[in-house]
């Protein structure tokens, strides 16, 4: 049986490529022969994640930065991130963000609803015989800080805005990337679930890096593919 990949997932996967392979000329709208291409990333495997020392090779900063987001972004695109950032009011469950089972709601404050609080069943750590996954305070993202079916540049762009991101400067952003223990559920998600690639260290170095060349967004696919 292969496994239905998550739409969002792969547009992650497909940006890092095009970023990867294609150059900027594609990304400046015209292919210009002028330019040299850059020279590739070094390939990586689905369970890692390149370290941000590996784009020193591009040279242009936003090109760096943009290329240091999307490879961000395939953790953030990942299940175990997006399962608990969704656009409604349900969380995800397992690798094709099926609906939770059983029925669960956000509630007024993402915790749930009375008498089906989140943390009747989640406790702070995993319950591994149970499949109860489990870390300190688990609850929902707010719907501003959904990331289910919307693209990088949308979810990049709701990142960095504190109207939306829960009123956090950048430098806060990197600190809840590197330490925050919701995402670090993402790598020890427990009972045979695929952890986030890499590390939440690494993830962390990314997004610090990417804050550090100026937070620059992918382009809308739409453009980026004109
Ligand atoms: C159990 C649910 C849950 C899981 C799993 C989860 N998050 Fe979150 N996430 C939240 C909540 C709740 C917030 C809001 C926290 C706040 O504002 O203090 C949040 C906020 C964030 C933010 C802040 C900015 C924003 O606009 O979204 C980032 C970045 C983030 N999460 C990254 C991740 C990553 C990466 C993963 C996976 C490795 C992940 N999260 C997994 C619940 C979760
Ligand atoms: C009645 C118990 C119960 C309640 C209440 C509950 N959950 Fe769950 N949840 C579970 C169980 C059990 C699983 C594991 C399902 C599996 O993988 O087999 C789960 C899985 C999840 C997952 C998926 C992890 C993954 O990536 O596969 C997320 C996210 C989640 N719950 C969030 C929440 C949130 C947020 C709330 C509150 C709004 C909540 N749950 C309320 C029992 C519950």
């Amino acid at each position: 049986m292969t496994p239905r990949r998550f739409p969002t997932l792969s547009a992650a996967t497909a940006l890092v490529a095009s970023i990867a392979g294609l150059t900027l000329a594609a990304a400046c709208g015209a292919p210009s022969a002028a330019r040299a291409p850059e020279p590739p990333l070094p390939a990586v495997a689905k369970s890692e994640l390149r370290a941000p020392e590996s784009f020193a090779s591009i040279g242009d900063r936003q090109a760096r930065s943009r290329a240091l987001f999307a490879e961000a972004s395939r953790v953030i695109f990942h299940p175990r991130c997006v399962n608990c950032h969704p656009s409604d009011d349900s969380p995800r469950q397992r690798d094709a963000a099926e609906m939770h089972d059983p029925p669960v709601l956000r509630g007024p404050t993402d915790r749930g609803v009375t008498g089906m609080e989140c943390t009747s069943c989640h406790q702070d750590k995993n319950v591994q015989l149970a499949r109860v996954p489990g870390a300190p305070n688990w609850h929902l993202a707010p719907k501003a800080m959904a990331w289910q079916a919307r693209s990088p540049a949308a979810v990049c762009a709701q990142i960095k805005d504190p109207a939306r991101n829960g009123g956090k400067s950048l430098a806060q952003i990197a600190d809840h990337a590197a330490h925050d223990t919701l995402v670090a559920w993402g790598w020890a998600p427990g009972s045979g679930r695929e952890p986030a690639p890499g590390s939440q260290e690494r993830f962390g170095a990314l997004v610090a890096a990417w804050i550090d060349t100026g937070a620059a967004c992918p382009r809308e696919e739409r453009e980026a593919a004109k």
